[in-house]
Formats: C-alpha cells, structure tokens, sequence
C-alpha cells in the first residue's frame, strides 16, 4: 500500500467527498506538509467566463492544496453532462483509462507528502462497463477514507460501503461523518449507531456549517488526522 496519498469515497454522491477532502487537505497544509489533490473524474462540469470547462470540486480543492498542479493533473477526466461517468464517457467517445490516472497520481507523488483523491458517486460507481470507483482505488494503491453523510438512510449506506470496500480487500483508514442535514433526527444516536456498527474507526465529525467554513470543518478532522501520523 502506497501511504503517500488517500482515497476518499462516499456513501453517496452529494455525501460530502469534497467538503472532507478540502478539511483533510487542510490538516496536511497546517501540519506543514506539501499537499497535492486529484479529482480524477469528474461529471457536471459548466463553462467559465472565458468559455473554458471548470468544475466546482477541481476549483474547490485547487484553492486549498499547496502544490502548483496544471489543470489536467488534478483533473484528468472532466465531463459536462451530471451522470454516471461511465455513461459520459461512452457519451463523449471517450475511454476513461485508469493507468492515466495512476500515472498523473505518481508523478504528483515526487513533488507531495500526500495526495488526496476525490472518487465520484460511491464505491461501484461505474467508470465503465468493466470499471468502477473500486477498481480505481485498487490501481492507485491507496488506502480509503469513506464520508458517510449523516442523513436519514445513511447507517445502511455505511455499513454497506464499509463492508464492501473491505469485502473488495482495501484498506480503510476509517470513516467521516458528515453532518450536512441540519434536520436530522437523534444525530448522537445515528453517529453512535455507526461507530458500533461500522468495521473501522471514526476519524472526525463534521458539523453542520451554513457557509463553507472550512477551517472549522479542518478542527474537526484534526485528531483523527493526528491519529493516522506516520502514515499521512
Ligand atoms: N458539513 C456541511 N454543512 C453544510 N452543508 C454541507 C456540508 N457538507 C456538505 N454540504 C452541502 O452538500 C453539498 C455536497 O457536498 P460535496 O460537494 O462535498 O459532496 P460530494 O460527495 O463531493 O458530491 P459529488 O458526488 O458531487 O462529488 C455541498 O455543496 C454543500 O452544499
Ligand atoms: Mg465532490
């Protein structure tokens, strides 16, 4: 297993994948470490002012890591149409090769203490019809970190997730809560019900925020990161 870089996967989309990655980047940047990020696939794309594609994960963790990266480095696949990558890749003619994407992460490799990897969708979002996020964690060699989106529905997608990825037989670091729904009935008794019940550790909470105050998101995240030196 290759510690330099992590890969984090969700219970979902929309769970919260970026907003943790952004607060774990974080960590690694206050801890003085050079940090590097790759959203290697991404779907939804929408034009900028100068008519250039731009995706609002790739910009999200271009702002916060502390390596220069080009566009195609942290980005390597980027679709428009908001499905299923697998479906816009067939849509756009194109292959999405898993190989690239180990190659762009090895290179940032040289130049970083760690690289964190936003998947897409969940665990078996498919990349293609052989492929899915799995497969491209596997390829990277990283170990996994699962955002769970504390949501109605969500104790399922975790144990789920949690023990498929450990079915699939890849390392999971631990898993991260992410208290985006404000709504929420008995969230301590959701989040305890997880702690019991999924097979790793939690490394964090994180709060419900109303803007993206990512370095209160980073607090949270700090012990459990601290808790994983030596192996960032
Ligand atoms: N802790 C939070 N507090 C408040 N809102 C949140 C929180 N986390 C996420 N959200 C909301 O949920 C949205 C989705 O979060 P995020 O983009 O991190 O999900 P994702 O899993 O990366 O989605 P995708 O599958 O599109 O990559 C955010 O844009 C934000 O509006
Ligand atoms: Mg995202």
């Amino acid at each position: 297993m290759r510690t330099r870089g992590v890969f984090i996967t969700g219970t979902d989309t929309g769970v919260g994948k970026t907003w943790a990655s952004v607060a774990w980047i974080s960590c690694g940047v206050e801890r003085g470490l050079r940090v590097g990020a790759m959203k290697p696939v991404a779907t939804g794309a929408t034009r900028g002012v100068r008519g250039e594609w731009q995706h609002e994960d790739v910009i999200r963790l271009q702002q916060v890591i502390n390596l220069e990266e080009t566009g195609g480095e942290i980005n390597p696949y980027c679709f428009e149409p908001p499905i299923s990558p697998n479906i816009a890749a067939r849509q756009a003619g194109r292959e999405i090769r898993l190989e690239a994407i180990r190659e762009c992460a090895r290179r940032l490799e040289e130049r970083a203490d760690l690289v964190v990897v936003e998947g897409v969708g969940g665990w078996r979002t498919p990349l293609s019809e052989q492929e899915s996020v799995a497969d491209l964690a596997r390829i990277l060699d990283y170990p996994v970190i699962l955002v769970v989106g504390l949501r109605l529905g969500c104790i399922n997608q975790g144990r789920l997730s949690a023990e498929t990825i450990a079915r699939d037989g890849l390392p999971c670091l631990g898993w991260i809560g992410n208290g985006l729904d404000p709504g929420l009935d008995e969230p301590e008794e959701v989040i305890a019900t997880l702690r019991r019940s999924l097979p790793v550790p939690c490394l964090g909470i994180l709060p419900y925020v109303s803007t993206p105050d990512f370095a209160r998101l980073a607090q949270a995240l700090q012990e459990g990161f601290d808790g994983l030196a030596g192996r960032p």
